[in-house]
């Protein structure tokens, strides 16, 4: 009765709090189980952004549950983001699920889980399903440190909450309403975090938020001009240990002179930034209650590009938000080739209800979003042949991961986060080693570890 098979939709904070799930649960006792068909307890953690992701996670919940006829035990539980966003709703749908869980509340799912499991043993009759989504003060710390557990895998690179939620309101997006207000996690258990995922051989640091830049302007005041996001940057910096850190998202408006000035003297902030445009029209922009305009945005890619001219690029659009014409799509293309992204996720505009964009008319067509999805699609196609192009036959540094797909190679990204596969001793896993790109497809690069002169432990 303590298989936990644990499924993740959606963005790298859901992939963070399911990490924080699964330690919990395994400090508990409970086994985390990769096959979902070995499992006594299926956790959806789910995503709300899209109608598709949605979709996606109520019909796998829907599928799932008719297990329960043969095997009468069986405990299925909905996490995160349709859980606060739905709530007891989602029994009209779906009526055999016995945990919905909402994104304040992840800390709780081991206790009702505990709970679950002696109604079950004690044979008492299956009762109401249990329901949390209440807000939870001093959220921002409920989930907390990486648990590592004997049978976890070694880490090379974390994930680490600093802030919770969001108060920008875009007018597109259901975030502000599942993750609730912005609440930023104190910077010394922060940096306390970090410390102790550097003891345990983490080289590569993620700080992770809603909007990063944003972070602590109500706890903590500017030093010298340096934002508090800044200063917790420089402090995780100073942390022996930590090679290289990135962070996701930024939020072009608070992307400010001293964090463009951090790349020029912060050496293990890594050459990637991904900064959220999501069109490339004034009045699209203004439409989103997004407030900034293109002209801002390109300064900020220039001044970064000044500081670093290898930095890499990555975005999200949204194309085909309400009223969007060709015009205002043109200039989202422009702008979008431009910028010379890397990557970048693209979305077509879904309707959330309860955002202000629901309420607009003037829908634009699938087809049409569909078509200038692939406009963008075919840019960011050519942009990375051209980037993979320009890197055949140099060196990078790549901080060995582990095993690939296939379990065959080697993965791990570079600075710029390219994945690479490669041949590599499993003791590499871990380290920061020189690899020489001999091959690339759209998405991976393939070379071969120049050793010669790299010491091995
Ligand atoms: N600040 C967050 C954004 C979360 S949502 C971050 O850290 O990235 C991720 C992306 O989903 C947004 O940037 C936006 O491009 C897209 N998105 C949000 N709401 C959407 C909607 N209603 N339709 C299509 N895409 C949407
Ligand atoms: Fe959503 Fe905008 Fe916040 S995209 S998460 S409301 S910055």
């Amino acid at each position: 009765m303590n298989r936990v098979y644990i499924k993740t939709y959606g963005c790298q904070m859901n992939e963070r709090d399911s990490d924080a799930v699964a330690a919990m649960l395994r400090a508990r006792g409970y086994r985390i189980v990769q096959d979902e068909n070995a499992c006594d307890i299926m956790l959806l953690n789910t995503c709300s952004v899209r109608d598709a992701a949605e979709q996606k996670a109520i019909g796998k919940a829907g599928y799932v549950s008719h297990r329960k006829k043969h095997q009468p035990d069986f405990v299925l539980g909905i996490l995160g983001c349709i859980a606060q966003n739905r709530g007891a709703e989602l029994l009209d749908k779906l009526p055999d699920v016995d945990l919905i869980v909402g994104t304040q509340k992840f800390h709780q799912v081991p206790g009702y889980l505990d709970n679950l499991r002696a109604a079950r043993e004690a044979g008492v009759p299956i009762g109401e399903t249990i329901i949390d989504i209440a807000e939870e003060a001093g959220s921002q710390n409920t989930i907390k440190d990486h648990f590592v557990s004997e049978d976890a895998a070694p880490q090379v690179n974390a994930f680490v909450s600093i802030q919770q939620g969001c108060n920008m309101d875009c007018h597109f997006c259901i975030v502000p309403k599942t993750r609730g207000d912005e609440r930023s996690r104190p910077m010394d258990e922060i940096v306390a975090e970090c410390e102790t995922l550097a003891r345990r051989g983490v080289k590569e640091i993620t700080l992770l938020g809603q909007i990063v830049t944003s972070y602590g302007r109500r706890d903590y005041a500017h030093t010298a001009g340096v934002s508090p996001f800044v200063q917790l940057i420089e402090k995780v910096h100073a942390i022996d240990g930590i090679e290289r850190i990135r962070f996701t998202s930024p939020h072009p408006r608070g992307f400010k002179e001293d964090l463009v000035e951090a790349y020029g003297r912060l050496p293990k902030l890594c050459e990637y930034v991904h900064l959220p445009m999501q069109s490339g029209s004034n009045r699209i922009l203004k439409a989103m209650n997004r407030p900034y305009s293109r002209e801002r945005y390109k300064e900020i890619v220039d001044a970064l590009r000044a500081v670093r001219p290898d930095m890499y690029f990555s975005t999200d659009i949204i194309v085909g938000f309400p009223g969007e014409t060709d015009e205002e799509f043109e200039q989202t293309r422009e702008l979008f080739e431009a910028c010379n992204y890397d990557m970048a996720y693209i979305f077509k505009y879904s309707i959330r209800s309860g955002t202000p964009a629901a309420e607009l008319g003037d829908q634009i067509l699938d087809e049409v979003k569909e078509r200038r999805n692939q406009v963008l699609l075919d840019i960011l196609r050519k942009n990375s042949e051209r980037r993979n192009a320009i890197l055949l036959g140099t060196v990078e540094e790549v901080l060995v991961e582990g095993p690939d797909k296939n379990g065959l190679r080697f993965t791990g990204r570079t600075r710029g986060n390219r994945v690479t596969v490669f041949d590599a001793d499993p003791r590499l896993v871990g380290r920061l080693v020189p690899l020489k790109i001999d091959r690339a497809s759209v998405s991976t690069l393939y070379g071969e570890l120049q050793l010669a002169g790299v010491e091995s432990d």
